[in-house]
């Protein structure tokens, strides 16, 4: 007798070890964290550009970006949206809602280390306990904390967006390293000279790390 019943489903799942063995490498998280303007950005697109090129398997979540997407502000989501769903889930620049910035993209980066992706994160992500929180969603290992190091009077007179002006001027509030806190990182894996060296050099050095650690084997 043919009983359908019996029929057994057979679950079909990939693991992250199947992804990984397919990439040829490790996923992680590199989280890169500075003060405005300290080249996080820049470095974590030349590190992309060059994992890239070397056949890895790579996504660059930052600030900019994001927070026109996933965490758009709370003025860009008013027509779309309208007032109140703006109000409630558009992110600015409060500890709260840098709080819920980070969480997003922790989570985020976390999805794609599980795809054996190497995901380079690029925000400011000023308060320590953040960072910790995202650090102990993953594996150990698998949070890579670079400080981008530079002087706040290197980034302010870089001051690519001209927001430090703004900030000194009093038309920005709460501006990180002016009037609202950095919390540099107590036992970062990478501490990078931004300020002394090319992001090229520093890329480099970030690659070092990832080879010492077998993520990558180049
Ligand atoms: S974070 O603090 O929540 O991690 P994020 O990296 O997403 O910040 O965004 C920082 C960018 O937003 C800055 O590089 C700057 O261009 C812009 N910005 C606008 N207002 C502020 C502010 N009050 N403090 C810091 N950056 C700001």
């Amino acid at each position: 007798m043919n009983n359908d019943t019996n029929v057994t489903w057979h679950e079909h799942r990939v693991s992250r070890e199947m992804r990984e063995k397919k990439n040829n490498h490790k996923g992680c998280v590199i989280w890169f964290t500075g003060l405005s303007g300290s080249g996080k950005s820049t470095i974590a697109n030349t590190l992309d550009h060059k994992l890239h090129q070397a056949g890895i398997q790579t996504v660059v979540l930052d600030g900019d970006n994001v927070r026109h997407g996933l965490n758009a502000g709370p003025g860009m989501l008013e027509d779309s949206h309208g007032i109140e769903f703006s109000k409630r889930f558009g992110l600015g620049f409060s500890a709260i809602d840098r709080e819920e910035n980070i969480r997003r993209i922790g989570a985020v980066a976390e999805i794609f280390t599980q795809t054996g992706a190497i995901a380079l994160t690029a925000f400011i992500s000023p308060y320590r306990i953040d960072r910790d929180r995202v650090r102990n969603t993953l594996k150990k290992g698998e949070f890579i904390e670079v400080f981008v190091d530079t002087p706040i009077e290197v980034c302010e007179h870089r001051d690519p967006k001209g927001l430090y002006k703004k900030a000194r001027a009093g038309e920005i509030k709460g501006f990180t390293g002016i009037d609202d806190p950095y919390e540099a990182p107590v036992a970062p894996e990478i501490i990078l000279l931004a300020a002394e060296k090319t992001p090229d050099m520093l890329a480099d050095e970030i690659i070092t790390f990832l080879k010492n650690k077998d993520i990558i084997s180049l």
